[in-house]
């Protein structure tokens, strides 16, 4: 099995905590704070005391209420972008450094390679996503990257969720101790 250098180990964990974090405000976008099943619960609740909104004041109300979670999409977007641009530079000068003795760990390392590509995807196109009209984008030129950007984001969920299995699996079986490689090297 091989070694993990201190720099991609550290690389390793504040790159897993940043994801995780950009998945989790994914998650909360879609579930707890969806604007539009909020919309409905403001609309009902402020019908209770008589007072009557339309459908885009109770949505502008639910954004509102999202606007703050949603900002650390955005701030840990950029620490995001600055792990994947590290991890490049480390692949540039130092190499990939994945080691395929055999046809799976072939297959993982091509496994890594998409990733890295799909990982840079997402860092660029959320910045120009976030920055469109300051580049001088067309709203609908930014709309058709940002749905980009969504579908791959599922591609990273998928990742996400084989790689935590694929390595508690590999640790039960034939590479005993490579998660507790990642921490000690
Ligand atoms: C939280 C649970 C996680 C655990 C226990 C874990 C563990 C590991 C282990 C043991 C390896 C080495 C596997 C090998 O050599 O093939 C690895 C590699 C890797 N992990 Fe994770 N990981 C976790 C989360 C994540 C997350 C959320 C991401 C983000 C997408 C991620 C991205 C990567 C990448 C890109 C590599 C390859 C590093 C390289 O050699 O270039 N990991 N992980
Ligand atoms: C692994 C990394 C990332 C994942 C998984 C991810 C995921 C997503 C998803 C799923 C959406 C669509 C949300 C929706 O409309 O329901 C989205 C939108 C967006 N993301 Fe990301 N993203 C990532 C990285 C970034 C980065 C690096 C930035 C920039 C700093 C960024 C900025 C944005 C912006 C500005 C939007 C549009 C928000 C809006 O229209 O209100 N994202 N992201």
């Amino acid at each position: 099995m091989k070694n993990y250098s201190l720099q991609l180990r550290i690389w390793h964990w504040l790159h897993a905590v940043t994801v995780l974090g950009l998945l989790g405000t994914f998650f909360l976008r879609k579930t707890f704070l969806s604007w539009r099943a909020n919309a409905e619960i403001l609309t009902a609740k402020l019908a209770d005391f008589d007072i009557v909104v339309t459908a885009k004041q109770a949505a502008a109300l639910a954004k509102a209420v999202r606007a703050p979670m949603w900002e650390w999409h955005i701030i840990l977007g950029f620490v995001f972008a600055a792990l994947v641009l590290w991890r490049l530079v480390m692949i540039v000068r130092e190499g990939f450094g994945c080691e395929a003795e055999t046809t799976h760990m072939q297959w993982v390392c091509r496994g890594y390679k998409v990733l890295y590509a799909v990982l840079t995807f997402m860092a660029v196109s959320g910045i120009v996503i976030y920055l469109y009209q300051d580049i001088g984008l067309a709203k609908e030129t930014a709309g058709e990257i940002k749905e980009l950007h969504e579908i791959m984001a599922w591609g990273v969920v998928a990742f996400t969720v084989l790689h935590i299995v694929g390595v508690f699996v590999a640790d039960n079986r034939d590479q005993k101790g490579i998660i507790s490689k990642m921490v000690s090297g």
